[in-house]
């Protein structure tokens, strides 16, 4: 008997709890923190910065920036794709790197954004504008789809250079390709 009552006591004390708004919350468990691609990339984690002595970086935006540096240096060297940045590859030749560093902040502050990245904003222009020779002097011609191709080949490579591995490249991939009907014009 005495045992009956405890069990009936437990089983209204378990029921009880669970109708309580804690027991809920487990229920309907927490939501799980997704993991972004930036996050994948190294994330928001403070690191020192290899090309600002004394400054610290985000190190997903480090590893973007790293990968964006190694494919201008790709594309640059790319007859296929070089003639589409006369204006850049002047200046570069001439000592000037005003245009580089602009470009390559640009590029980091776009694919930062469109990998995740919370503290990062993109200011340049719409993807459409930024390959329209009309809009933008700094593009030689429009881009067709085999130059989007190459494009993204010239990214890999790059990519590689820097040790990105091939799961991450794909991903990186998957969002440049989301791009493509804006890039290609011609
Ligand atoms: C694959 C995806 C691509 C992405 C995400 C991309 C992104 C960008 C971004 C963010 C800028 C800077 C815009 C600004 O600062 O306002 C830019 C500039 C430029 N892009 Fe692209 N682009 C892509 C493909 C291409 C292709 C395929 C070409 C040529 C065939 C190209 C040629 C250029 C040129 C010439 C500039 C101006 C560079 C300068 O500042 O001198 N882009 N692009």
């Amino acid at each position: 008997m005495k045992k009956t009552v405890l069990v009936l006591l437990s089983a209204a004390v378990v029921t009880g709890m669970c109708a309580m708004p804690s027991c809920k919350k487990k229920e309907n468990a927490t939501p799980v923190a997704t993991m972004t691609l930036y996050d994948s990339l190294g994330g928001t984690t403070m690191v020192a910065d290899p090309s600002n002595s004394g400054q610290m970086i985000e190190k997903g935006r480090l590893g973007i920036r790293s990968v964006v540096d190694s494919t201008i240096f790709v594309i640059a060297a790319d007859p296929q794709l070089n003639g589409f940045f006369p204006v850049l590859l002047a200046e570069v030749t001439a000592g000037n790197l005003s245009g580089f560093g602009a470009l390559s902040k640009s590029l980091t502050d776009f694919f930062c954004v469109a990998t995740g990245a919370k503290n990062f904003t993109y200011a340049g222009k719409s993807m459409v504008a930024a390959h329209d020779p009309a809009q933008n002097p700094r593009m030689n011609g429009k881009a067709a789809a085999a130059d989007f191709d190459r494009f993204v080949a010239d990214l890999v490579v790059g990519a590689k250079k820097v040790g990105l591995s091939d799961q991450l490249i794909g991903q990186v991939g998957a969002v440049v390709a989301t791009t493509k009907t804006q890039v290609v014009q011609k």
